[in-house]
């Protein structure tokens, strides 16, 4: 699969491993998460290095939108509500710190990007109250809001909240200018972890990497005890196409309805996306054609340039999990569960890892901490989940794939590696997904994305 980003940038080759090593801290995964956590370490005076299992910037980085902004939907009514106004003013500020930190980081290090400040919306068709309501609580958190009907998208809307001084960039330029300053390990998949051990998989080898800290960021977390992320997040997919010749847009749209697209311009591209469920759900038809059915009623003279999914994790309470990664393994951190949001996520992540790591943490980040309990917030969705779970796990169901030369045949899902859930058929990309935890499979049975990694049986 290719999106705009992957089309738009060649990333360099990083050397594989040919040798075990030890280093003061080590970094698994080479996303935005994993690359800028070493970046704000590199000059530390300790030794850092990245591992990375395929290519840097080929995971979920390379199919985001890249909005930089503290705009995550609607979610600051209900930060206030279930976890009250000071974690809800520290979510607000720490994400706003991170828009600043990558304005700060282009400048300075002179990156061409094409990051721009400009402006971040959310708009609905239907409900103008409930945005109104998020536009105060913005404000009181001291965000820069404001509401308004005024947009420049190509239908009307009921009105939109607008955050000013927002950011967007090309994610692959901005990563391969901030990697090429750090070491970094390609094709080595870390596979287990036994205290401060790593075994690194290069090629045929295995090589033991010793470490004194170690960093998870491999967008869903590589181990499943401790810590059991996979029973407090599960993964949501959407479809991008980037149409060529659609009207020019200044700002980032984003619809809090139902159903709701984004939207958001790069040079001559218009992003459009849409269409989110959770992964697995057997979805009927070709995604990116009803998208595209969606958009040429909108951009009648337009054609797509690329097209493309990417899927995240979603934790119940909806606060990302940044820090320690179990009270049982004090030198293990993670980074996940960023919930569509991931490049100020992933900047958050940077910034309170390295705090951790050298020694400086000072609970600003502790909205984020993985060993809170949000009973109010994240107790339906846990319950949610669990049922979903154990329904996929009990039960094979029937599946009719759109095949290779449309061969339709009958049969029964199969079993996915990582805890043995049933797997759907998703006849947009010919992947099977996993309703459970969201892994995803090529039809060869090749592991896309985890939690799963080993591959499908026949
Ligand atoms: C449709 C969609 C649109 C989005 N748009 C936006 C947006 O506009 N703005 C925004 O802020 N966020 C957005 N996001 C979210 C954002 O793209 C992600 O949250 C972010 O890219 C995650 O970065 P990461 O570094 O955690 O993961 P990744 O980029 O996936 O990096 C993880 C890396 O770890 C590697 N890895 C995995 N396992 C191992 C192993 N065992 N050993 C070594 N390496 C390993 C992988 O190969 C991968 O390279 C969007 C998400 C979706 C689904
Ligand atoms: S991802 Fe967990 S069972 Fe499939």
């Amino acid at each position: 699969m290719e999106s705009i980003w992957t089309k738009t940038c060649r990333m360099p080759a990083f050397p594989s491993l040919t040798a075990g090593m030890d280093v003061d801290v080590a970094v698994i995964g080479g996303g935005m998460a994993g690359i800028l956590t070493a970046y704000l370490l590199k000059d530390s005076g300790l030794s850092v290095a990245v591992f990375e299992k395929d290519k840097i910037g080929r995971g979920a980085t390379a199919f985001t939108t890249a909005k930089i902004t503290s705009q995550h939907g609607r979610i600051y009514t209900d930060l206030i509500k279930y976890l009250g106004r000071e974690k809800a003013r520290q979510y607000a500020a720490t994400q706003q710190k991170a828009i600043s930190c990558y304005k700060k980081i282009a400048e300075q290090e002179h990156i061409s990007c094409c990051l721009e400040e400009t402006s971040s919306y959310l708009y609905s068709t239907v409900d103008a109250e409930q945005l109104k309501k998020e536009e105060e609580s913005a404000v009181t958190l001291g965000l820069p809001a404001s509401f308004t009907r005024q947009t420049e998208l190509p239908f009307p809307v009921t009105g939109a909240v607008r955050f000013e001084h927002q950011a967007q960039f090309h994610p692959l330029r901005f990563l391969r200018a901030v990697a090429s300053q750090l070491t970094v390990y390609e094709h080595a998949e870390a596979l287990k972890i036994h205290g401060h051990r790593i075994d690194i998989r290069s090629g045929k080898d295995i090589h033991t990497v010793r470490a004194g800290q170690i960093v998870i960021a491999t967008h869903f977390p590589l181990l499943n005890i401790p810590g059991f992320y996979f029973l407090r997040q599960h993964q949501e997919l959407s479809y991008l196409l980037a149409l060529d010749r659609a009207a020019h847009l200044t700002g980032m749209y984003y619809c809090c309805d139902p159903g709701g697209y984004t939207f958001r311009s790069f040079g001559r591209y218009t992003l459009f996306g849409g269409l989110g469920h959770r992964s697995g759900k057997l979805c009927p038809g070709d995604s990116y054609r009803r998208l595209w059915h969606h958009a040429r009623r909108m951009y009648p003279r337009a054609a797509v340039a690329a097209h493309w999914s990417n899927e995240d994790p979603m934790p119940h309470d909806r606060v990302p999990f940044i820090g320690p990664y179990s009270i049982w393994m004090p030198h293990l951190y993670v980074a996940t569960g960023f919930q569509k949001w991931g490049m100020t996520g992933a900047m958050t992540a940077a910034l309170s890892l390295s705090d951790h790591i050298l020694g400086r943490s000072d609970g600003h980040y502790s909205i984020y901490s993985p060993q809170r309990l949000s009973v109010r917030s994240g107790l339906g969705p846990f319950l949610t989940d669990v049922g979903h779970t154990t329904v996929h796990l009990l039960l094979q169901k029937p599946f009719v794939p759109y095949g290779k030369k449309n061969h339709i045949e009958k049969g029964f899902g199969p079993t996915c590696t990582h805890l043995g859930c049933t797997l759907s058929y998703n006849p947009a990309d010919h992947t099977w997904d996993c309703p459970c935890h969201g892994s995803r499979f090529t039809e060869d049975g090749t592991p896309l994305t985890g939690p799963a990694r080993r591959p499908l049986k026949e």
